[in-house]
């Protein structure tokens, strides 16, 4: 295996900060997940800042990623832990995040999950049926506890996103639909042990409309109005996640405009007194922090295509497999004129391409590439498929 050092040209500027990072490196053999923590921190930094001139809470979506110096530094700064499985409550109190600092969401939460968070006390769960209602209801009278849970609303919202991450329209899976809204209502009363302590929405993922998310507050005010008319007044308020980046462009976006994003949330939604507002973010805190470094194997000169063959495939980072999710691919090693690829990964599956027709420099058996932003929901989604090894994570800082 050649040492990253020697795959690296010196000259060019654009890749610097990534290439002096990966000249410590040397002998690490790809592919490997790169986070820069750094960063990770400035965009911590930035959020948690602009999150608390309102006073707003935010709960990283640890389902973005929740490698252990990821979480430690979410919970350096103050953030509280929003897990979607029985096993991320368990990775969050592993680490650290208190109870009360930890939702558990998901449309299919087991009894055993359920149990589990019944058991270590945590602050809320975001319901999404009437069904999990009654189970969890069930299942803290069985603890004799009591279950503090937030409704997930399904507000009927277009997030004006991919249509495999949108969450929020009548014809997505999750949450409460608004029709139900009275008959759910009737049922909580009749719940013992149930403690109804919030509302919780989102409605998707990677949105880059920010008009969307005024959207979103018209829907909430009126949907707490309709609480409040029944005398409900409730102590918090969940928008969820979904903020998104720029992948196109990761070195003039690397840290999202979280400024600008909190302040529309300020400006419409319509906060009760003494309420608190949650968010859920995950994608816009750690996607830009992290790149997929990978090496070309092969290049195959086709009749109508070339093909750059890379040591990672969908099994390491999925998302333009699954999403038809755009990555910047960027060639380390050359900068030769540029010719057109293919950027394919080793996988047995046609589907197991990168990119196609990108244009990139003239590229050669073990060049370095990165794929970037691809600190979210990249390493999590990776798989064993063809009983391939797990790719590293390599931190730097
Ligand atoms: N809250 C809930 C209830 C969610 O379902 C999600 C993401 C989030 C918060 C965090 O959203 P974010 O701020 O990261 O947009 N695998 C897909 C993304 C799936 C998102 C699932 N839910 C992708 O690679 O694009």
């Amino acid at each position: 295996m050649s040492l990253i050092n020697e795959a690296l040209v010196s000259s060019t500027e654009t890749f610097s900060m990534l290439k002096d990072q990966l000249k410590e490196l040397k002998n690490e053999p790809t592919p490997f997940y790169l986070y820069d923590l750094n960063l990770f921190e400035q965009t911590l930094e930035k959020a948690q800042s602009a999150a608390s001139k309102y006073n707003f809470q935010v709960h990283y979506a640890m389902k973005a990623n929740s490698n252990k110096p990821i979480l430690r530094l979410v919970k350096k700064y103050g953030f509280g832990a929003d897990c979607v499985s029985g096993n991320e409550v368990k990775r969050a109190l592993k680490r650290g995040f208190s109870p009360e600092h930890i939702v558990f969401a998901g449309v299919g939460k087991s009894d055993a999950e359920i149990n589990f968070a019944l058991k270590h006390d945590i602050f809320c769960f975001n319901c999404e049926s009437s069904h999990e209602l009654a189970v969890i209801n069930e299942l803290a009278e069985q603890q004799d506890k009591m279950a503090r849970v937030a409704l997930r609303i399904n507000p009927n919202v277009d997030a004006n996103t991919h249509k495999h991450i949108t969450t929020g329209l009548n014809e997505n899976k999750f949450g409460i639909n608004i029709w139900e809204l009275e008959d759910v209502l009737q049922l909580i009363q009749s719940l013992p042990n149930i403690e109804l302590i919030g509302l919780h929405f989102h409605i998707g993922s990677q949105i880059t409309d920010l008009t969307v998310f005024n959207n979103l507050c018209a829907r909430v005010n009126e949907i707490q109005d309709w609480f409040n008319d029944r005398g409900l007044e409730l102590p918090h308020l969940n928008v969820g996640g979904g903020l998104g980046v720029d992948y196109y462009h990761p070195d003039q976006n690397l840290i999202p405009d979280f400024e600008s994003y909190f302040a529309i949330f300020n400006e419409n939604l319509k906060v009760r007194p003494g309420q608190q507002v949650h968010f859920e973010l995950g994608r816009s805190l750690v996607a830009q922090c992290g790149s997929l470094i990978t090496k070309v194997l092969y290049i195959k000169k086709g009749r109508t295509k070339n093909f750059a063959i890379l040591d990672a495939g969908m099994t390491e980072l999925m998302r333009p497999m699954l999403y038809q999710a755009y990555h910047k691919i960027e060639n380390l090693s050359s900068v030769l004129p540029e010719v057109k690829y293919d950027v394919v990964g080793p996988i047995c599956e046609s589907t197991d391409c990168f990119a196609k027709d990108v244009m990139l420099p003239e590229t050669n058996r073990h060049d370095l590439m990165a794929l970037r932003t691809a600190g979210a929901y990249g390493e999590v989604m990776s798989s064993e498929y063809n009983l391939r090894d797990k790719a590293n994570a390599v931190y730097v800082s």
